[in-house]
């Protein structure tokens, strides 16, 4: 099976920069003879997964809608109606059972977020700030004297050289190898998975080809982006390690048993007792790990810390739940400045995590993984126990984990993050961008 490169946007497989520039550009759309402009200026500029496993460029612009950007750009209802409800819906309106109440209640949101207020979006990604600058001009240039397109928000996100989030993790390990995307799977990448999963046009996981509404040119190689903007508390992070033992390999220990990794990226489940950071930057050993010959119980890896949690591999087998069915390609990146080693005290600055999941099935998988599994704890028999690291608070806030001499349990866990923005997109295949630009909905009705 092969997959039609050229037709995809680049994001959904090429691996991005390390160390990497990023930045999230938002519009609004008043005129949808501006919003065609716009799109027809920039679909030339799209970059392709053509050449996604040794690009040509190392920078790159791709495109998304959310649905309300689509109806104002003109897609009939009709094809609008056809979209899954969850995308119609937008995320906001998903906030109680994405559990984003509380703090993370969509009024907190950051604008234009929460109020159906964006409608297209660039991504722009590159191995360095001028060459994501100049990717950005040419966004800039394609709204030059457009009446009718509001550029509203411009967020710049980034992973550091040493490929940290602000909470101390080494991220951006773990990712599914889709079939028909080239080359072998890397050792714990598990069996590919079909790209169904996170393609429109080819054949998913339960057999049938994943669709979308409308004629095949406007959905084929096209696919969802769930956007999650979630602010870090990195202060209240490190005050509550330091709580939790007086030594460094005490707190380190700690920090590994709610991710499954210890900070520097090495899985527990290959090296349970210390950390060894000497085979985080191999790719053939830093992933190659599963649950269910060895530790099925969890007594290695916790049945409750996030990686665990949010791909449990082959962990559930004997369970009701197929994982095959929820997984994601992420895209994670820091916005705002890193809190510094030495701060004694939070300096107010706002920081935290863009992640964007690509999924063909936002609610199968993005919005099951964050409902079931990060905020709820009956599928790991934890009752409403939820995620350590990015869980809700108000119904559960505890962790738990085996450990010697008995098992530990770890009251009161603060808030540790807050949502700050969330839209489901649609990232369309080139093809659809040029049917979009040329009205194809006029043929088509
Ligand atoms: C503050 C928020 C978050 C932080 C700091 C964070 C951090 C991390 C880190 C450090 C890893 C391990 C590195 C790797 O496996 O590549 C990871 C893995 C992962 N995270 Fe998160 N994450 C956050 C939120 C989320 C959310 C909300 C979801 C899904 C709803 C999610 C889904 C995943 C997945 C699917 C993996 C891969 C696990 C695996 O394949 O073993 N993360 N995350």
């Amino acid at each position: 099976m092969q997959l039609e490169l050229h037709d995809i946007q680049g994001t959904v497989l090429r691996n991005r920069p390390m160390p990497y520039f990023g930045s999230y550009v938002l519009f609004s759309i008043e005129d949808a003879e501006a919003a065609r402009t716009l799109i027809a200026r920039l679909a030339p500029q799209v970059t392709t997964a053509a050449d996604w496993e040794s690009p040509r460029e190392n920078a790159w612009i791709n495109i998304v809608f959310t649905w309300e950007g689509l109806r104002r750009i003109g897609i009939p209802e009709e094809i609008l109606a056809g979209f899954p409800v969850e995308f119609k819906m937008g995320m906001a309106a998903r906030n109680k059972i994405l559990g984003d109440t509380g703090s993370s209640d969509p009024a907190y949101w950051d604008m234009p977020h929460g109020h159906n207020g964006f409608h297209v979006g660039l991504l722009v990604m590159a191995g360095n700030e001028q060459l994501k600058e100049e990717k950005l001009r040419i966004g800039h240039e394609a709204i030059e004297e457009l009446r009718g397109i509001t550029l509203l928000a411009r967020l710049d996100v980034g992973v550091p050289p040493n490929l940290r989030e602000h909470f101390g993790y080494t991220d951006g390990l773990s990712r599914p190898f889709i079939e028909g995307q080239g080359g072998e799977p890397l050792p714990g990448q598990g069996e590919p998975v079909k790209a169904g999963e996170f393609i429109l046009g080819y054949e998913n996981e339960l057999g049938r080809i994943a669709t979308g509404p409308g004629p095949e040119t406007f959905w084929k190689n096209g696919t969802y982006i769930s956007i999650r903007k979630i602010k870090q508390d990195v202060m209240s992070f490190r005050k509550f390690l330091a709580a939790q033992s007086d030594n460094a390999d005490g707190r380190e220990r700690v920090a590994a048993k709610m991710m499954g990794r210890w900070r520097s990226g090495c899985p527990l489940a290959l090296s349970p007792e210390k950390d060894n950071p000497s085979l985080v930057a191999d790719p053939l050993r830093n992933n190659d790990f599963s649950y269910y010959d060895n530790d099925v119980s969890g007594k290695i890896t916790p049945l409750g810390c996030h990686i665990r949690r949010v791909n449990p591999r082959d962990g559930l087998k004997d369970g009701i739940v197929d994982a095959r069915l929820h997984r994601l390609l992420r895209r994670g990146a820091a916005y705002g400045p890193m809190l510094p080693e030495s701060a004694a005290e939070d300096d107010g600055f706002e920081r935290g995590i863009v992640i964007a999941f690509i999924n063909a099935n936002p609610g199968r998988q993005f919005e099951f993984v964050q409902s079931q599994w990060v905020n709820d704890g009956d599928f790991i028999s934890e009752g409403s126990r939820t995620d350590p690291i990015v869980g809700r608070r108000d119904i559960a806030d505890d962790f738990a984990y085996p450990d010697k001499p008995v098992r530990k349990r770890i009251k009161g866990l603060p808030d540790f993050t807050a949502t700050r923005g969330g839209e489901h997109t649609f990232l369309p295949g080139i093809n659809a961008l040029k049917w979009i630009v040329s009205q194809g909905w006029l043929q088509h009705k």
